[in-house]
């Protein structure tokens, strides 16, 4: 009898991941397109809907192709990626880039190359989002305006871990690694492991890692 329920729940639960799955893409897709985020084919999101929150009077948002958006996975099932543009930034993921429930907060530019794997709970931001000056900081209307904020870039096939921060004016080189739990601060140059708080350098990547 255990048995049989087991296999019914199964099968529901099956039919519920499935329809569920086709309600979030209609109303990903129906997101990008009422927004006007240029995309590429089979741009897709896991297990929810992530959190758009771009501009209108963004300068340009473009997604490659086959960039994927996973939501409450793995490392970071607690939490969905939400994406946030503000007026006259600039967000860029390359071709087969993929996250899982990370914020990308961007107020200047970020430009992600291809292949690039952000692990769960990863902050990418361009901004300090509040001034350094206390009295300016008080002001709430004007204070994010006058935050200091500069251009991210990561090339491609970089490996972010879970939970890091990347930090505004921060360049990632190809194919490097940036390990679990780092707060990058510093460029990191191609080819390489860096980690830690502040990160720092651990390894050059060869081909016996
Ligand atoms: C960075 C990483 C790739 C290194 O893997 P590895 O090549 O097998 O390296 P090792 O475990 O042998 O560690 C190498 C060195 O890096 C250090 N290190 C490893 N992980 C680190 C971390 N998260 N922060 C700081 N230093 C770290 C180790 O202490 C070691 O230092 P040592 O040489 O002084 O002893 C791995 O530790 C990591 O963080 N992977 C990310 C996993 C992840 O988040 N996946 C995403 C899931 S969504």
């Amino acid at each position: 009898m255990k048995k049989i329920i087991y296999f019914i729940w199964r099968g529901c639960r099956l039919v519920i991941i499935k329809s569920l799955d086709k309600y979030y893409q209609l109303s990903f897709h129906l997101q990008l397109y009422l927004i006007g985020v240029e995309h590429g084919t089979h741009t897709r999101t896991y297990n929810a809907c992530p959190a758009l929150l771009i501009s209108r009077f963004a300068k340009k948002v473009k997604f490659g192709d086959h960039v994927t958006f996973n939501n409450y996975f793995n490392t970071s099932w607690y939490t969905k990626c939400k994406i946030v543009v503000k007026p006259n930034a600039e967000l860029t993921i390359g071709n087969y880039s993929g996250m899982n429930g990370s914020l990308i907060y961007c107020c200047n530019s970020i430009s992600i190359g291809e292949h690039v794997d952000i692990g769960g709970g990863t902050r990418i931001y361009d901004t300090n989002f509040h001034s350094l000056n206390y009295l300016e900081r008080r002001n709430t209307k004007t204070d994010g305006r006058n935050a200091s904020s500069k251009p991210i870039i990561i090339e491609d096939d970089v490996f972010i871990g879970t939970n890091c921060i990347i930090g505004k004016g921060i360049t990632i080189g190809a194919r490097s690694v940036i390990a679990a739990g780092s707060v990058v601060v510093k460029n990191v140059p191609a080819d390489e492991i860096w980690g830690g708080n502040p990160a720092k350098f651990i390894k050059k990547i060869n081909e016996n890692n």
